[in-house]
């Protein structure tokens, strides 16, 4: 079953000498929850933002933050980044040899799991973790950098995990990220999409963030309409 359409800017693409502000301009814009794309320069060749950055962020914000660990070895920072305020933390399936663990130490630390699949990763490599699994983001581009090109192939195993979520019971999210503009998202709310990344594109909307938020947000809704009346 599909979760309410979700509107989740990347800070990627903000201001990183104006943080504060950029999230009480996100919140005031109308997002759902702001994701942090928290990187380690190993397991992407970047470095991004730190627990402490995120908490000073938080004080600014109305809404929920992620947490997306692109990092090796996430682990040794899942509490570092709970007690920062995140309220979703995302691991990718490729760094965790103990992903069942990992996910269930997330909750048992107090926030929600989310599993991330890179491009070339199978929608199967999330199937054994259902149970201890809140959100399911499936990459659209490879990790490391905002404003990459969509790659659409991503979407036949996006109708694969909205399939194998529905047939589960479980409510979880199906995240995408990596290329999500007023175009891209129809093709990824149409193949089962329901929670959408934006960061360059909703950055560089130049009728501004509220209304590009919402122009996410109608386009998703209508993917989806259409799509299911066209597959009744
Ligand atoms: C990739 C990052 C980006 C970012 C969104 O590692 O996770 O996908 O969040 O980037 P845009 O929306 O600029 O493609």
């Amino acid at each position: 079953m599909r979760q309410k359409n979700l509107i989740v800017p990347s800070i990627l693409a903000a201001d990183f000498s104006q943080l504060g502000t950029e999230v009480e301009h996100l919140c005031e814009a109308g997002v759902d929850r702001i994701q942090w794309d928290v990187m380690d320069g190993v397991f992407v060749p970047n470095l991004t933002f730190g627990p402490d950055v995120i908490a000073a962020a938080g004080e600014h914000s109305t809404v929920g933050f992620e947490a997306h660990l692109m990092v090796a070895n996430p682990d040794r920072l899942l509490h570092r980044y709970i007690d920062a305020g995140c309220e979703v933390v995302i691991v990718h399936a490729e760094a965790c040899p103990h992903l069942h663990r990992t996910l269930g130490r997330i909750r048992e630390l107090g926030a929600r799991a989310g599993v991330a699949l890179n491009p070339h990763t199978p929608a199967s490599a999330a199937a054994h973790v259902l149970s201890e699994t809140d959100l399911i983001l499936a990459m659209t581009v490879n990790p490391g950098f905002g404003g990459q090109t969509y790659i659409p192939t991503v979407e036949a195993k996006i109708a694969e995990i909205r399939t194998m979520i529905d047939e589960s019971g479980y409510s979880i999210e199906l995240e995408v990220d990596g290329g999500i503009t007023d175009r891209t998202i129809v093709g990824a709310a149409a193949a089962g999409a329901d929670v959408f990344i934006s960061g360059s594109w909703l950055y560089g909307w130049a009728a501004g963030k509220t209304a590009g938020v919402h122009e996410l947000r109608s386009r998703a809704a209508w993917a989806q309409t259409h799509h299911d009346e066209t597959a009744a």
